[in-house]
């Protein structure tokens, strides 16, 4: 079974985005389709870096957790809040740490607002990062509009039948593209 790495990249006091990212773990565990982590950006509490990690001399435990955790994932999930048409500074800074842990990566894009669009001005300026730093960006999109109301604080979905249709839809893409890397690797 794959291993789906989820970034949860919103750090901001009483965030909503997050609920996406527990509902994605949820659904590829239930649906038993991929064994899955969060990685909690508000949880890991990283400062600014101010270089690269193949640069640092004495990275910390927490640097080197996560950059083993992207290495190692099959499959990377980002969860993002669209910041005044942009994704967080927090996310930003974690793409920048690494580089070879991105390269040909399956990373899909989820993105989540508080309004109607779904953060979908995120998606061009996402994927041009991670198409430069050479992660696989996987074409398909799981906009989340009025995200407070479309996932409690658990993340349980409001309307699980549509949710849970469109994820199989955005996964289904994602998967794709890792068991695709997984038969040229031959792993
Ligand atoms: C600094 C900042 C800028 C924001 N800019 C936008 C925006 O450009 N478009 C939008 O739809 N929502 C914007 N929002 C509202 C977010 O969509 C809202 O906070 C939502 O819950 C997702 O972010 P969160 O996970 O941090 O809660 C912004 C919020 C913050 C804190």
């Amino acid at each position: 079974m794959p291993h789906i790495a989820i970034i949860s990249s919103s750090v901001r006091t009483g965030r909503n985005s997050h609920r996406v990212a527990l509902y994605f773990k949820n659904y590829l565990e239930t649906n038993a389709l991929a064994t899955t982590e969060i990685l909690d950006l508000q949880a890991y509490n990283f400062p600014v870096f101010e270089e690269r990690l193949r640069l640092f001399k004495n990275p910390t435990e927490a640097m080197l957790d996560f950059a083993g955790k992207i290495k190692s994932a099959d499959g990377v999930l980002i969860v993002t809040p669209e910041y005044n048409g942009g994704y967080p500074a927090s996310l930003k800074n974690v793409i920048d740490l690494l580089y070879e842990e991105w390269q040909r990566k399956p990373v899909a894009i989820s993105t989540a607002s508080d309004g109607i669009f779904g953060g979908s001005q995120v998606i061009t300026s996402l994927q041009f990062s991670l198409w430069k730093i050479r992660a696989w960006t996987v074409p398909a999109m799981f906009p989340v509009p009025k995200v407070q109301e479309a996932f409690d604080i658990a993340g349980n979905p409001t309307d699980q039948a549509a949710t849970d249709k469109r994820a199989a839809r955005f996964i289904g893409e994602l998967l794709w593209c890792v068991e695709a890397k997984k038969r040229m690797v031959g792993a």
